[in-house]
């Protein structure tokens, strides 16, 4: 049985910090798909390094136009650094250093370098100015090509841009997917979940990070659990 969740907020959905439902909408709480978690770094105006906790974020492309589309709310810092330097470096930190990502966030003013205050190390980049996060397994150096808002009257804005320059650390590289993954240790964002049919919530975000592979294909690239004809 699926039930049909019709686009008004029941009035039982109580927001657990204010302004929730107006700063995201409560579908995103309902839904609760996880998005991969990453660090954007940029270049402040007076030359230090930012560096933005972001999960709303993809990658994808073809050939050589392998592009990154970023989700960034106006106000951000990020947001006017993007707009005056045209580039970006996407961080994928492992969940060990979940401490310093979240750091970043509290290490905000325009006088630091919020990569090293955070207590990361700053990685010089090969195409732009931005630097990298030199913990991250994978940097993707990004220069911006368009940006839009999500819809009219929206805070939020989409910022795509191509990647110029990647670089993978030796730990990740093998064409085996699980020990990729276990040394990656890439985290995803978990939405305090609702639940909305009665309004209980369980309140603040959770990390996920993946801990089976599932093999589908047999090795003759056969489909595992079940043959075609
Ligand atoms: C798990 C998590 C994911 C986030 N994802 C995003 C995101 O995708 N886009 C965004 O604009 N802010 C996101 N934020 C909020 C920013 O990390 C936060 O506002 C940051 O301090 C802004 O930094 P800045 O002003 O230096 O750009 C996220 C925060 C957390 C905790």
């Amino acid at each position: 049985m699926k039930h049909e969740l019709e686009m008004t907020k029941p009035d039982y959905l109580i927001e657990d910090w204010p302004d929730k439902y107006n700063e995201f909408s409560w579908l995103e709480y309902v839904v609760s798909v996880p998005n991969s978690m990453f660090l954007v770094s940029t270049l402040k105006a007076n030359g230090n390094a930012n560096a933005n906790l972001q999960s709303w974020g993809l990658l994808l492309g073809e050939e050589d136009e392998y592009w990154s589309l970023i989700a960034i709310k106006k106000g951000q810092h990020t947001y006017e650094n993007i707009l005056r330097e045209r580039e970006w470096c996407i961080n994928y930190p492992s969940y060990k250093d979940y401490p310093k990502c979240f750091e970043t966030i509290y290490s905000n003013g325009t006088s630091v370098d919020e990569i090293i205050k955070s207590g990361f190390e700053i990685e010089k980049s090969r195409t732009i100015k931005t630097p990298r996060i030199k913990e991250s397994l994978i940097n993707l150096e990004c220069k911006l090509k368009w940006k839009k808002p999500l819809y009219d009257r929206s805070n939020w804005y989409l910022f795509a841009g191509k990647v110029t320059h990647v670089a993978i650390d030796d730990s990740i590289i093998t064409s085996d997917p699980k020990e990729r993954i276990k040394n990656l240790q890439l985290m995803y964002n978990i939405r305090g979940t609702v639940n909305p049919l009665n309004g209980d919530f369980y309140g603040p975000n959770s990390i996920g990070i993946i801990d089976t592979v599932v093999k589908i294909f047999e090795d003759d690239g056969q489909p595992k659990e079940w043959k075609r004809k």
